[in-house]
């Protein structure tokens, strides 16, 4: 099968990885990818959101089925797009429907989807510039701290967590006001949720579903989950409070529903659904201590966190895309690593603020027995350069959570670039 993944960052180059050892693959291009997707691919000069530039590779090269790696063209319509169009329509697209893509693309649209399911998810409103006093008393019935959200796609950037009433009112009115242009001219106001965060993937036919392995990503940049938040620092998998009692109330409470309710909604949904799950740690009108609840809903896979699923999943990959194509996910088989995966990330100076790229990345070659996924990396002169803040994930198996980790900073220690950083903490917190 020739495949076309579409994407840049490190959880491309993990998707990447994992396709390329198919035995079902005959050859992977990667669009547009980056330094290190073209050690497992062929890297093509294509944008993932340049629908024409896609169809006309598509075509050429007679491809068999495309990925999606980021949310962008899926909520932009590249499922869509392949399915009007009368040469592009029976090649599969891996990813949701515009209409499915909404579950990320609108806070607002997901929680109404999950209460029309009876999906458990916090209590909220939403508002626009027509009921602003309306949100102002709705936020006077919570509890502090308060959670705002954004409606819109802002690049991750659209939640705020607010500590006093008075500073909520304050960037309520803010973002109403277009603190994040059209992105947050709908408000999301809901009830903050106290407990631990886990990611669940799922991947879906459209009926059928097989449950990936679970992880957890660590997205303060400083040790002991400190300081800013970045896209991600790390990854563990598996997620030890994620044992099978807790999985089958994640599947049964959540993902039957949500696969379930998008079919009966008519939205057409052959992809990756990434659960951002909550084990709060008390009771909610929802939920009881320890049980699950839904935060957000992504369409694709997540980024660090593919970057350790990638190595839990022993089956064939392409074999399990396939599955989601033809729509029997049901006859395909699933079998994960028991072993534990933990990927350490490597980011620049000063990132999640202002950083410099283009320094040299040396050492890479040296590392061994862990995996390096290129996350922010261009080819300049021959030479690898970063090209991001995030730049390299390093990736390790271990027979324990603990060995996977001290393997990763340790392989990590072997790559230069000016500014490096990296936290040794990753996953640290499941083990107290
Ligand atoms: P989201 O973009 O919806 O994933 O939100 C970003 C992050 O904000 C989440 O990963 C959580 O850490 C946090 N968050 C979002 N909603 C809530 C909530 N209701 N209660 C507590 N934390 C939340
Ligand atoms: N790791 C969180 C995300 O990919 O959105």
């Amino acid at each position: 099968m020739k495949i076309l993944l579409l994407g840049s960052g490190g959880r491309e180059h993990a998707l990447a990885w994992k396709i390329a050892q198919s035995q079902k693959i005959e050859k992977l291009f990667i669009a547009p990818g980056n330094a290190g997707t073209s050690s497992v691919g062929e890297n093509v000069p294509l944008k993932a959101d340049d629908f024409e530039g896609i169809k006309t590779f598509v075509l050429a090269n007679g491809i068999d089925m495309v990925v999606v790696g980021p949310e962008d063209p899926l909520v932009k319509g590249v499922y869509d797009f392949f399915k009007q169009d009368a040469q592009l329509k029976d090649i599969p697209v891996i990813g949701p429907s515009k209409a499915g893509a909404v579950l990320e693309g609108s806070k607002d649209f997901a929680k109404g989807f999950m209460q029309r399911h009876g999906i458990p998810t916090a209590a909220y409103r939403s508002f626009n510039g027509t009921n602003i006093e309306e949100g102002i008393a709705f936020l006077e019935t919570l509890q502090a701290p308060y959670v705002l959200k954004a409606d819109g796609l802002c690049a991750g950037k659209g939640v705020l967590i607010v500590p006093t009433l008075e500073e909520a009112k304050k960037e309520f009115r803010g973002m109403l006001d277009g603190m994040f242009g059209e992105a947050s001219a709908t408000v999301v106001i809901e009830e903050f949720l106290s407990g631990i965060e886990c990611s669940v993937f799922v991947l879906t036919d459209g009926k059928n579903y097989k449950i990936l392995p679970e992880a957890k990503d660590y997205k303060r940049i400083g040790e002991g989950d400190t300081g800013l938040n970045t896209g991600g620092m790390g990854s563990v998998s598996p997620v030890p409070f994620a044992d099978e009692a807790w999985m089958k109330k994640v599947e049964e409470r959540i993902v039957k529903p949500t696969v379930d309710g998008l079919a009966a909604e008519g939205i057409d949904y052959k992809g990756f659904i990434f659960l951002g799950l909550i084990k709060v740690d008390r009771d909610y009108a929802y939920a009881k201590a320890g049980d699950p609840v839904v935060i957000e809903y992504n369409v694709r896979m997540g980024d660090p966190e593919t970057e350790t699923v990638m190595l839990r999943i022993k089956s064939d990959l392409v074999d399990l895309l396939e599955g989601v194509a033809e729509g029997n996910l049901d006859t395909r088989t699933l079998e994960f690593d028991p072993r534990s995966a933990v990927c350490v990330m490597m980011v620049s100076g000063g990132y999640p603020q202002a950083y410099q790229k283009g320094f040299e990345i040396t050492g890479i070659d040296d590392v061994e027995g862990s995996v390096v996924f290129h996350a922010g990396t261009a080819l300049k002169d021959g030479k690898v350069v970063t090209a991001g803040g995030r730049v390299i994930a390093v990736s390790s198996y271990g027979n324990t959570q603990n060995e996977a980790l001290v393997k990763s900073f340790t392989e990590a220690g072997k790559i230069h670039f000016e500014g490096k950083y990296f936290r040794r903490d990753i996953g640290q917190d499941l083990l107290k």
